[in-house]
């Protein structure tokens, strides 16, 4: 069976109308646009990165679209281009620019072009002198002003920035439009207070934020009437969540507190940091059904060494400890990581303990990475970097290596049912895609009619390192 795309399917069975999915707000009057000075004009808005910006983005979409801006799918069709921008890698932050080249402007063409996001944050006004026809550059922690800067815009502005990071507030709006007509995704803590020696995130996302609980939790609840049965929490560091209300709410309370909100049977989280990393959360997972259970804990390094070497404030055994508290819990998880190859001085034996690590955890999956020097990031001036080409074999046997733990560990799945999220259809009849809570994605078959968004038991028949194929059973 050919493995169904998720993304691509979500976005053609998505294929709705943006009306129709504004959901949060779907009885939008006309005094709501009455500020709107763009009735009409269109807008592009392409993505780049995490998921923080794929929900940002959404944020954006929803501000544009109460100001009565249309969306338009091509860049030429869009009197508003905005690129949302990410700069974790150099090649992401490049992105930016080659498409900013395409938009040079054709002549006697008068359209806004807008940088958002962490290159923003990054590269500030220097965007205007490499790309002179750019004229709004905002990064994250300022979207809050986004209306504001789109009014002077309107106005006849050439040029807005909004590059604070020094915000106590997170980036809430009258209206999000969301994507996805199931999951809801909702930052409850913004930026990053670690310190890593390779990251520009604390840089491009300004301090931590936590949102109040009682607002995450009241959102959750409209989002829940409205027919959402998933919600994700995002933050760089989800589970540093510090409530700033009186409640004072712990993180794994939030995650029990959203699992018990009538309509909502699946609650994620992304991304955790290993410090943070409680026993509270784990029991969370054990003793509330829907709170699903993955858990991505990067690890960045298996060698203790190299882990001081980028502060991140946890050695290797430390870590283990987190992972045996999740491996030895009643529950079964599936537990994924992020790993840096060749950081600077990173060794053959660091290396070594690197793939030693994978060994030992046995991750469910991997996100691998070269190192990559960032601007303003203390490792970018550390000495002994490793060779390019030295970087992309290590990559490569790290991901080999990974491989077969998949295909072992997967194989050992065939024969057991899960429950499934269908959240896509195949254009091959009878052929559905979704998530089980432990966030795998399986491709099944079922003669059942109109299964998008409901949740479904599935056989596995078969599967790969990367792919999960079953049938749907009653
Ligand atoms: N080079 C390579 N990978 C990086 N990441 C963050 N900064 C860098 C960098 N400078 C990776 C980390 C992080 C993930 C989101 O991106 O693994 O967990
Ligand atoms: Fe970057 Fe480290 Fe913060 Fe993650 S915890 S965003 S890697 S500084």
């Amino acid at each position: 069976m050919s493995v169904i795309k998720l993304r691509e399917t979500m976005q053609k069975s998505f294929d709705v109308g943006l009306e129709s999915l504004t959901r949060q707000k779907p009885e939008a009057s006309p005094t709501e646009h009455a500020h709107s000075g763009s009735q009409g004009a269109t807008f592009f808005l392409e993505t780049f990165g995490c998921q923080m910006n794929e929900h940002d983005s959404e944020k954006v979409a929803g501000v544009l679209l109460s100001r009565g801006y249309r969306q338009v799918e091509s860049p030429e069709a869009a009197e508003v281009i905005l690129y949302n921008t990410c700069s974790i890698r150099e090649k992401a932050a490049q992105k930016v620019f080659s498409r900013l080249g395409e938009f040079r402007g054709t002549p006697g063409e008068r359209k806004i072009i807008g940088v958002l996001g962490c290159v923003a944050q990054q590269e500030g006004k220097d965007i205007f002198r490499r790309a002179p026809w750019v004229s709004l550059v905002c990064g994250s922690a300022s979207y809050r002003n986004l209306p504001k800067m789109l009014a002077e815009l309107e106005a006849g502005n050439r040029r807005v920035t909004g590059l604070e990071t020094d915000t106590d507030e997170t980036f809430e709006t009258e209206m999000t439009r969301r994507d996805n007509p199931w999951r809801a995704y909702l930052t409850i803590i913004e930026g990053c207070d670690k310190a890593c020696s390779y990251c520009v995130v604390p840089y491009t996302r300004g301090p931590e934020r936590s949102r109040a609980s009682d607002s995450i939790l009241r959102e959750l609840r409209q989002l829940a009437e409205l027919g959402y049965t998933e919600v994700q929490f995002l933050g760089q560091t989800v589970n540093s969540y510090a409530d700033p209300s009186r409640r004072k709410m712990r993180f794994a309370e939030l995650l029990v507190t959203a699992a018990e909100i009538p309509g909502i049977r699946r609650v994620r989280f992304t991304t955790s940091h290993p410090r943070d990393f409680t026993p509270d959360i784990v029991e969370a997972i054990v003793e509330s059904e829907a709170v699903c259970n993955h858990v991505h804990l990067p690890v960045q390094s298996g060698s203790s060494r190299v882990l001081r070497e980028m502060q991140r404030t946890y050695t290797r055994e430390q870590y283990l400890e987190k992972i045996a508290m999740m491996r030895t819990a009643r529950r079964p998880m599936a537990i994924t990581t992020d790993i840096i190859v060749g950081f600077p001085g990173e060794t053959e034996e660091d290396f070594e303990e690197t793939l030693s690590l994978l060994s030992e955890v046995r991750y469910e999956g991997l996100f691998a990475f070269k190192y990559s020097p960032r601007p303003n990031t203390p490792a970018t001036s550390m000495p002994d970097a490793i060779p390019e080409e030295e970087k992309s074999r290590r990559l490569s046997v790290l991901q080999a290596h990974q491989r077969e733990i998949q295909t072992a560990s997967n194989g050992a799945l065939v024969g057991k049912v899960f429950e499934v999220h269908v959240e896509g259809k195949s254009r091959r009849e009878n052929q559905w895609a979704g998530h089980t809570s432990c966030h795998r994605v399986v491709n099944f078959s079922s003669a059942t009619p109109d299964l998008l968004g409901k949740y479904v038991n599935v056989r596995l028949t078969s599967a790969g390192p990367n792919s999960l194929a079953g049938e749907h059973v009653s």
